[in-house]
């Protein structure tokens, strides 16, 4: 039995593959573009391992996928590539409805062809798995309730907007071809191997750096933030058990405001790594101009996923982030590989790209 990974080499796939193989002996097939999110270091305690099988393609690259399915004959594809950083679609959308949209159809159309010519009980059993966000939904008021699967879609950024194209791309392919489509929609995570471009890492990073904690606005947009490993089991129980065809909200019932985590690992590393002019790492933070089109409040009702497949988070936001905190003061090798630009020069010279 095979499972094919699209964006193992990024944060959330990187830690899935890690996951999976931890768990079971099933080979898996990780197709990567490694743009600068994706970074092989991440699984470097798989060299060596024959059930991982590192392949550099763009899930764009419509040809490339056929003949990688026909070779190893999946039984699954879990789609985890896309451009995730709201503030790089600020900047430039381009790559983002790229790899986000029109990447997202040529991979749905390379695995309908693969899947049209398995066997009718292969083909039945064949799942695609798309890994999607709660930013689809929108923004909510701090009344609102939580986003169920049933709210309508409003994304506000191109990042929020080229994944809501795909998960509508991933529900027309199963509703038209019938491809036995899963889709999950998670909320902010946190945790190990996180690239320093998003909140929490860049936190930690720039803290111990001795550099501004850059808070947006006021600080006071909510997150609702869930575990890494979490997101990671509740992917592989809808792998097992969802029902094709469905979406499945995945969260951690972890509300909090933006200056709140800040705060709280600020606290942290004065307790695990204190600075030896004995100040505060909160004296650090600064309030810099608010992200154009800023969602207000994120909250997910994962309700369904736990009702219907028995999914529950194992971490609370107190015990995440300190394993997180952790992490980064034990893994300094990881984060100057990605910072220094060592990585990518390493990544220039393999591929010669
Ligand atoms: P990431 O940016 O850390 O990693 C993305 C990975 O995809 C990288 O390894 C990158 O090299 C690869 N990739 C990018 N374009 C590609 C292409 N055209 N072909 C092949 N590979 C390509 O992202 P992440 O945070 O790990 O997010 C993974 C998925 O989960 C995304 O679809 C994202 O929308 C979704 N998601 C993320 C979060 C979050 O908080 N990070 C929450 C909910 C959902
Ligand atoms: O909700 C799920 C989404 O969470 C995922 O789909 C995205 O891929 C992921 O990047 C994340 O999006 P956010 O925009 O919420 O994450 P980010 O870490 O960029 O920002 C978290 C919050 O912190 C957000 O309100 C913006 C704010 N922020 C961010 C940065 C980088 C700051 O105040 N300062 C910063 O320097």
């Amino acid at each position: 039995m095979t499972i094919l990974v699209t964006g193992g080499a990024g944060f959330i796939g990187g830690n899935f593959v890690l996951d999976w193989l931890a768990g079971c002996d099933e080979l898996l097939i990780n197709v990567d573009k490694l743009t600068y999110a994706g970074n092989l270091g991440t699984l470097k305690s798989l060299d060596g391992d024959l059930r991982h099988i590192f392949i550099r393609a763009d899930i764009g690259d419509r040809d490339a996928l056929s003949r990688l399915f026909a070779e190893h004959q999946p039984r699954a594809v879990i789609n985890f590539a896309a451009e995730s950083h709201v503030d790089r679609s600020i900047t430039g959308p381009g790559e983002f409805i790229q790899t986000n949209v029109v990447g997202t159809f040529n991979l749905l159309e390379s695995v309908r062809g693969y899947w049209n010519e398995l066997a009718a009980d292969e083909k039945a059993a064949f799942r695609f798995l798309h890994v999607s966000t709660d930013e689809v939904y929108g923004t909510l008021a701090a009344d609102d309730p939580a986003f169920a699967e049933t709210k309508a879609f409003e994304p506000n950024s191109p990042y929020s907007a080229s994944k809501a194209a795909s998960d509508h791309l991933v529900r027309a392919w199963h509703h038209t071809y019938g491809l036995p489509v899963l889709t999950t929609n998670c909320s902010n995570n946190y945790g190990p191997y996180h690239f320093p471009e998003k909140l929490i890492p860049l936190v930690i990073l720039n803290a111990l750096a001795g550099k501004a904690l850059p808070i947006y606005g006021d600080g006071q947009q909510i997150r609702d933030w869930l575990f890494v490993k979490d997101h990671c089991s509740a992917i592989r129980r809808v792998l097992e058990a969802g029902k094709v065809g469905e979406t499945y909200n995945v969260g951690g019932w972890n509300e909090k405001a933006n200056l709140d985590v800040v705060k709280t690992i600020c606290s942290l590393l004065d307790e695990l790594q204190p600075k030896a002019d004995g100040k505060p790492y909160v004296e650090q933070i600064t309030y810099v101009t608010d992200r154009p089109g800023h969602d207000r409040r994120y909250a997910i009702d994962a309700r369904k996923l736990e009702r219907e497949l028995g999914w529950k988070p194992a971490e609370t936001f107190e015990s995440g982030i300190r394993k997180t905190v952790e992490w980064y003061l034990g893994n300094q090798d990881w984060v100057s590989n990605v910072t220094s630009g060592a990585y990518r020069e390493w990544v220039s010279a393999q591929y010669g790209a």
